[in-house]
């Protein structure tokens, strides 16, 4: 049997492997209102049937302006929420189980007509000018992602992921190249890691599911300013302490670089690998992992504790059952009887 489609138990989180569907944003809210539409519910129950672990849905902004484009899915009101409740329910019933990421684009919300940010710096010429949040705002924000996690969790998901990676919101505080203010939001990285410290702390009194969080452990930035390593060390010592039960490692999406290291398979393995030597909690890994043998051997080898699967998972939906044929691993058990004979 192996390690990638067996059971694992991620705090009180069970899942019946380890491959997990990366968030996505599909951009297919017709409707530009944050509600899921009949097409969500065909593309992840098409995951779903899979036999996939976990579902990430695709980021869910917690105010108007935090979303990427105006057709984002959203949270932060009741109507969002009671569809969430519907899918989660349809996706639980497949066996699978649901996680949520809560977002707030910042200055890379492409279609608002304002954009917030830690200080008034443009992402890039095609992006509008952002504005520097004022504390009364920096509050509400925080407030809605606490309100979001609330209507997540009416919805009955298992899991709720902060997303502080890729250049949005949280990840715009957390770093020097974004964030100039001279307040208790800017300066050290204590002060830079306050509002993801304090929307963690809040959400971790009220959430009794698993609480993960998505990090960028590198902006491909040579100019000495990015967050170090050890600095992302600093900040997952934190996250551990204020409850978070899991560390999504990914990479880049602050400013307009590109990768300044060879992508390859597997290319952000080692900054995951690399954290998971400082913390006690699980760290999961994405990013061109289409090949199971090559997953396989990052968690054998303790890489990483899981795997998430992103395009790999868009271009083939039955992902895992080819897995488990490249793995000879005869244990996987298909949906259901006529979709294991596929397998033959
Ligand atoms: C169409 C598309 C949409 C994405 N949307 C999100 C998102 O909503 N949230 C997020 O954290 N990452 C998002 N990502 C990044 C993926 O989750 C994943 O980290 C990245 O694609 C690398 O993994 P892969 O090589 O398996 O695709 C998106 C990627 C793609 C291709």
């Amino acid at each position: 049997m192996s390690l990638l489609l067996s059971p694992v138990k991620i705090a009180n989180l069970e899942l019946n492997n380890r491959v997990v569907m990366s968030p996505m944003c599909m951009y297919e809210v017709q409707k530009k209102d944050g509600v899921l539409e009949p097409f969500h519910f065909a593309h992840y129950g098409a995951r779903a049937l899979s036999k996939v672990g976990m579902i990430i849905t695709e980021a869910m902004a917690v105010q108007p302006n935090g979303r990427i484009t105006d057709n984002d899915l959203g949270l932060w009101n009741d109507e969002q929420a009671d569809k969430l409740k519907e899918l989660v329910a349809n996706l639980h019933s497949f066996g699978t189980k649901v996680g949520v990421q809560l977002s707030h684009a910042g200055r890379k919300a492409e279609d608002a007509d304002v954009l917030s940010a830690p200080s008034a710096l443009q992402f890039s010429s095609d992006y509008k000018q952002p504005q520097a949040l004022s504390l009364d705002e920096i509050n509400d924000i925080k407030n809605a992602f606490v309100s979001a996690a609330k209507r997540a969790e009416q919805s009955g998901v298992d899991m709720i992921e902060i997303h502080g990676a890729h250049g949005y919101l949280l990840d715009q505080f957390l770093s020097n190249l974004t964030n100039q203010r001279t307040d208790e939001y800017g300066g050290s990285l204590q002060n830079r890691y306050r509002l993801v410290h304090e929307i963690i702390t809040e959400i971790r009194k009220q959430f009794k599911g698993s609480l993960w969080i998505r990090l960028s452990l590198t902006d491909y930035d040579d100019s000495g300013v990015q967050n170090s390593m050890d600095d992302w060390k600093q900040v997952a010592k934190w996250l551990e302490n204020d409850g978070v039960d899991l560390i999504d490692a990914s990479t880049g999406g602050l400013i307009n670089k590109a990768p300044n290291f060879p992508v390859h398979d597997g290319y952000q393995t080692p900054f995951a690998t690399d954290l998971k030597q400082s913390i006690n909690i699980p760290v999961s890994t994405v990013g061109l992992l289409d090949n199971p043998g090559l997953c396989e051997y990052i968690l054998q080898n303790h890489q990483a504790d899981l795997i998430l699967e992103g395009r790999a998972m868009i271009r083939n939906t039955n992902w895992l059952s080819d897995a488990a044929r490249a793995l000879h691993d005869h244990n996987f058990k298909p949906y259901n009887a006529s979709y294991e004979r596929g397998q033959k």
